[in-house]
């Protein structure tokens, strides 16, 4: 697998112009219906990323490569399996042969009480190191805690990527192969994809 990482700060007018260019008729609808111009430029940086990588993998000229989406959103080609993320600043791709998520987040403070909301019994046990009481569900910045926030929110976004839907809460990880690492002094992404089987269920 190979994993793109891409600065936004660094595209340029003309560079924005020219991968804006190859985009489906859809995909600018989109992209000019953000109000904000980062948002435009995650979007068209995304796509940038994608073609460069999916190109780098095939031999096929970046302009020459469609896209389209599931139906849940997901965006494909035939010629290779991707995925896109993005975060502030920094945009992340991953290419592959066999299906893959990714997910990047920057670290920020959040508000605990989302994790109620998201993660299951033990990922909270893991996020706060011990079973927390009521009261220490509030706002953070406790920079270890953020760090296991955004690693389990990451993972499971990563696995809800990889498997198209981006609605699973698959709690298994075992099922998957998943890397987290940091980039850029604040971003935590983790990578995921789903373990290869034999057909007697063997995980290789
Ligand atoms: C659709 C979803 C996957 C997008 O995630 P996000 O964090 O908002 O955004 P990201 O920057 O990581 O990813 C966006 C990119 O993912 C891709 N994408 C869109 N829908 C997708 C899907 N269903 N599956 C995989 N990738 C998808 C697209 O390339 C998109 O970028 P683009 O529209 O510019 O092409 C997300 O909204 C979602 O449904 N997540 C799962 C919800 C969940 O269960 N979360 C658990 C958290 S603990």
């Amino acid at each position: 697998m190979q994993i793109y990482t891409y600065d936004i700060r660094k595209l340029n007018n003309d560079e924005y112009r020219k991968w804006y260019s190859m985009m489906s008729d859809d995909r600018k609808k989109r992209v000019d219906a953000f109000r904000y111009e980062d948002d435009r430029k995650r979007s068209v940086a995304g796509e940038m990323l994608a073609r460069t990588a999916i190109s780098e993998m095939c031999g096929i000229a970046p302009e020459n490569i469609t896209f389209e989406r599931t139906r849940y959103g997901k965006p494909y080609t035939s010629l290779a399996e991707f995925n896109i993320s993005h975060s502030e600043d920094i945009v992340v791709c991953a290419v592959d042969k066999a299906p893959v998520g990714i997910d990047i987040e920057k670290i920020r403070p959040v508000n605990l009480k989302t994790a109620k909301k998201v993660f299951s019994e033990n990922e909270i046990n893991y996020l706060f190191g011990h079973t927390p009481e009521e009261k220490e569900f509030i706002n953070t910045d406790n920079t270890e805690i953020l760090s296991r926030f955004f690693e389990l929110w990451t993972k499971n976004e990563a696995v809800g990527k990889c498997v198209s839907t981006g609605l699973i809460h698959d709690e298994n990880y075992d099922n998957y192969d998943i890397e987290t690492f940091s980039i850029d002094n604040g971003y935590i992404v983790s990578v995921c994809q789903k373990k290869k089987t034999v057909p007697n269920g063997t995980v290789l």
